[in-house]
């Protein structure tokens, strides 16, 4: 290998490679993390759905994998006051309407009441509202990256940059980029509208030059990007890494049920929509029973975290259990997933991703010659 996809950015993060997976949950846990570090990347931790101590064992689990840097990434509350509430607090706030139509719903589903309240636990705090006490435990455990998604990271950076981290934050516009930059992200992390999970409205290949422009900070490039031609033309660009989701799901390690795997194999680019129906917010994912039942009853998605609790108390564990049901568990997944043939090892994608971009940045017809 003569020529090096080693970007500033992963000098400071002391990698070898500019891909780094993304953040999905429990999906990307300690061995997907690991297995991605491993390889030269950036592994991230997907948090978000963890008690504190939960996020303390997998970050130690990690560790127990990898000698080599890795992130936690966690959605973040629109506002922090809300502490602590937990799934029962928030449970009462659920209007009476959507409680009636969702329990219909499970009926006809046939999701069984006494299985669906496995693992349900009602003192859990509700997604997003323990952001302060999952962050006090990233920075006890001194992780040197944090990823921030949906609100900005602006409240927690300056205890971040006190312990030595790296902060990054998932923007969906060139706004938001601007606006989590001057709060003191130090990566902006551009996801356009193909990518998998929670997503915006603007295309990859329409954001990434206009967030390059708008910002100083290094910019990381997300959102249907599945291998070494997405790689190398995020790098062409500008960007100084990838972030990836879609793509690590079919690996040997992602945390999904095997029917989750096989599905996004036989899946096509125009198989994932947008639902509200799991967090009230916008996200990617193949359709199933539950987002088609959802649609058909025609209520208002709720804001979060109502509507997370309300599929919670519905379908219980098996919403966004790595066990999974088929008919009712989440499958994020993005536009790209049509490109995923087979699931292999997550290494295995590292090394072909980084391998591929490499022969077509060395393959790149000279600048000014119209071939490009
Ligand atoms: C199944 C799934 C779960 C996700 N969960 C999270 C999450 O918990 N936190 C987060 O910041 N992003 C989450 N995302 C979004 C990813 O972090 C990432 O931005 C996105 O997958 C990139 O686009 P791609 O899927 O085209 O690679 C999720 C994506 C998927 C596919």
């Amino acid at each position: 290998m003569g020529r090096s996809i080693k970007t500033p950015l992963c000098e400071r993060l002391e990698i070898d490679l500019p891909i780094f997976s993304a953040g999905m949950g429990p999906i990307a846990g300690p061995e997907l993390v690991a297995a991605v570090s491993n390889a030269g990347g950036l592994g991230v931790l997907g948090c978000t759905t963890m008690s504190p101590e939960q996020v303390r064992t997998v970050i130690r689990s990690t560790r127990e994998l990898t000698d080599r840097p890795f992130g936690v990434d966690l959605i973040l509350p629109a506002r922090i006051d809300q502490g602590g509430a937990t799934i029962t607090d928030v449970a009462t706030q659920i209007p009476s309407a959507h409680r009636e139509a969702a329990a219909r719903i499970a009926t006809d589903l046939g999701v069984n009441r006494s299985e669906r309240s496995t693992n349900h636990e009602p003192d859990r705090n509700a997604l997003g509202t323990d952001a302060e006490a999952q962050i006090q435990v990233v920075l006890e455990e001194g992780v040197p990256v944090f990823v921030g998604a949906l609100g900005s990271p602006g409240f927690v950076v300056d205890r971040f940059h006190e312990a030595g981290a790296v902060v990054m934050s998932v923007v969906g516009n060139t706004k938001q980029a601007v606006s989590v930059a001057r709060d003191g992200a130090d990566v902006v992390i551009a996801q356009g509208t193909e990518g998998g999970g929670h997503t915006g409205h603007v295309g990859t290949l329409a954001l990434l030059p206009q967030v390059l422009d708008a910002v100083e900070v290094p910019v990381v490039a997300a959102g249907g990007i599945g291998d070494g031609r997405g790689l190398a033309a995020a790098l062409v660009m500008g960007c100084e890494a990838v972030w990836i989701g879609t793509r690590f799901l079919a690996t040997e390690e992602a945390g999904i049920a095997g029917w989750q795997k096989a599905g996004l194999v036989n899946a096509a680019d125009q198989s994932p929509v947008i639902s509200r129906a799991y967090t009230g917010k916008r996200f990617r994912l193949l359709p199933n029973q539950w987002t088609e039942a959802w649609e058909a009853a025609d209520l208002d998605p709720l804001p979060m975290p109502l509507q997370p609790v309300l599929t919670e108390l519905t379908l219980g564990s098996w919403a966004t259990d790595s066990g999974g049901k088929e008919g009712i568990s989440m499958n994020g997944a993005g536009n790209i997933v049509g490109l995923v043939k087979e699931v292999v090892p997550a290494a295995e994608v590292v090394r072909q991703m980084a391998q591929n971009a490499l022969a077509c940045l060395d393959d790149m017809p000279p600048r000014g010659t119209g071939a490009r």
